[in-house]
C-alpha cells in the first residue's frame, strides 16, 4: 500500500553510505532537471555514442548529474549514455570506489509530446564494461505527474517521492519500503514496430495481447514503472534488422533487470539473464524482456521453440 501522503514518508534506508549519498545526489538534481525541461525540447545538433541525436535536455541533465555525482565521496567514475568515455572522479573503481552509470534522460523523445521520462542509475562495483552482477544498487527517477524515485539495493526495492525544497534542491522520502511485483500480471508494453518483430516474438505477442492490457508510453522508465506497479511484461525486443534491439546494457537493461529481479521478477535478453550478459563495450545494446517470472519464462520458451 503506497502511503497517500508523502509528507509522512520515511527516511531513506540504504545501508551503504556511498549508495545513500549517490541517491541523495540524484534526488537533489531532479527538481532542477525537471524545471529545465520546458526550455530544452530542441535538438542539440550532436549525436551520442549510440549514434542517436541528443536533445538539449539530455545534455543539461548529463552535465548536472556529472557535477553532482563526481562530487560524491566513494564515486570513482561517472559513465554516461551521452559520453564516449568515463569521467574520472578519483578513487579506484572496484577497490573501494564505485562506477556510476547514468542514462541522464531516458525517453527524451517524450519531451516534445510532454509524456513521462526519467533518469536511470546503475551503481557498479567494477569498471565498465561490467556485467549486471557487478551492480550493488540501481534505480530511476520518473518525471511523471509527480517526481518519484525507485531505489533498489541488497535490502530490496523502495519507492520514494522527490520533493523540491525551498533552495531548489530535491529531497527524497520513502513511500513504499518493500516494493514487489504483483503476482497477477495486468499490463504489457512492447517496443519497436510490429513488422520489425521476428516471427517467434510476434506469435508470443499475439498470445499476450489476448491476456493483458497494453501500456506503452515510449519511455522505458515509465513503461517499467507500470510493470512494477501492476505486474506484467515490458520488452524492447530483438528486431529483424536489429538483433541487438535498442536498449543499452550498461545504462538501461542492467539497472532495470537489477531492480525488477530484486522486486521478485525476471529479466532476459531472450535466453540469458540480463545480469549475466557479458558486454564487449560500454555502449553495447541488448534485447530486454522484463517482468513477472512466469511471463519471462514463457517468452524464453517461445523464442527457443522459434
Ligand atoms: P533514450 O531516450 O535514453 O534514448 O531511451 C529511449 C528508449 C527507451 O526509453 C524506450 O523504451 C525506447 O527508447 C523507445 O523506443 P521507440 O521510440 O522505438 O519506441
Ligand atoms: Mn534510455
Ligand atoms: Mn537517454
Amino acid at each position: 500500500m503506497v502511503d497517500p501522503d508523502p509528507a509522512d514518508g520515511g527516511d531513506p534506508s540504504e545501508s551503504d553510505p556511498v549508495v545513500a549519498a549517490i541517491f541523495d545526489a540524484v534526488a537533489a538534481t531532479a527538481p532542477e532537471i525537471r524545471a529545465a525541461l520546458p526550455g530544452r525540447r530542441v535538438e542539440s545538433g550532436t549525436d551520442n555514442p549510440s549514434g542517436e541525436s541528443v536533445l538539449a535536455g539530455d545534455l543539461y541533465a548529463d552535465e548536472l548529474l556529472a557535477d553532482a555525482l563526481t562530487a560524491v565521496d566513494g564515486v570513482g567514475s561517472f559513465v554516461s549514455e551521452e559520453r564516449e568515455t568515463a569521467v574520472d572522479a578519483g578513487g579506484a573503481v572496484g577497490e573501494g570506489a564505485y562506477a556510476v552509470a547514468i542514462d541522464p534522460l531516458d525517453g527524451s523523445s517524450n519531451l516534445r509530446s510532454n509524456n513521462a521520462m526519467g533518469t536511470v542509475v546503475g551503481v557498479y562495483d567494477a569498471p565498465l564494461p561490467a556485467t549486471g552482477r557487478d551492480l550493488v544498487a540501481a534505480g530511476y527517477v520518473l518525471y511523471g505527474p509527480i517526481t518519484t524515485m525507485i531505489v533498489a539495493d541488497e535490502e530490496g526495492v523502495r519507492e520514494e517521492v522527490v520533493e523540491r525544497e525551498s533552495n531548489g534542491s530535491g529531497s527524497r522520502s520513502v513511500v513504499e519500503d518493500d516494493l514487489t511485483l504483483p503476482d497477477d500480471p495486468l499490463v504489457y508494453g512492447f517496443g519497436g514496430r510490429v513488422p520489425d518483430w521476428p516471427a517467434d516474438f510476434t506469435a508470443f505477442a499475439r498470445e499476450i495481447e489476448d491476456e493483458l492490457k497494453l501500456r506503452y508510453g515510449g519511455a522505458m522508465v515509465g513503461d517499467v514503472n507500470q510493470v512494477l506497479t501492476y505486474g506484467g511484461l515490458f520488452a524492447y525486443p530483438a528486431l529483424v534488422d536489429a538483433p541487438e534491439g535498442k536498449l543499452r546494457l550498461s545504462f538501461e537493461a542492467n539497472p532495470i533487470a537489477y531492480i525488477v529481479e530484486r522486486a521478485g521478477g525476471a529479466a532476459t535478453d531472450g535466453d540469458t539473464d540480463i545480469l549475466d550478459v557479458e558486454p564487449e563495450g560500454v555502449h553495447d545494446r541488448v534485447p530486454l524482456y522484463v517482468g513477472n517470472e512466469g511471463l519471462v519464462k514463457r517468452l524464453e520458451d517461445a523464442l527457443a521453440d522459434g
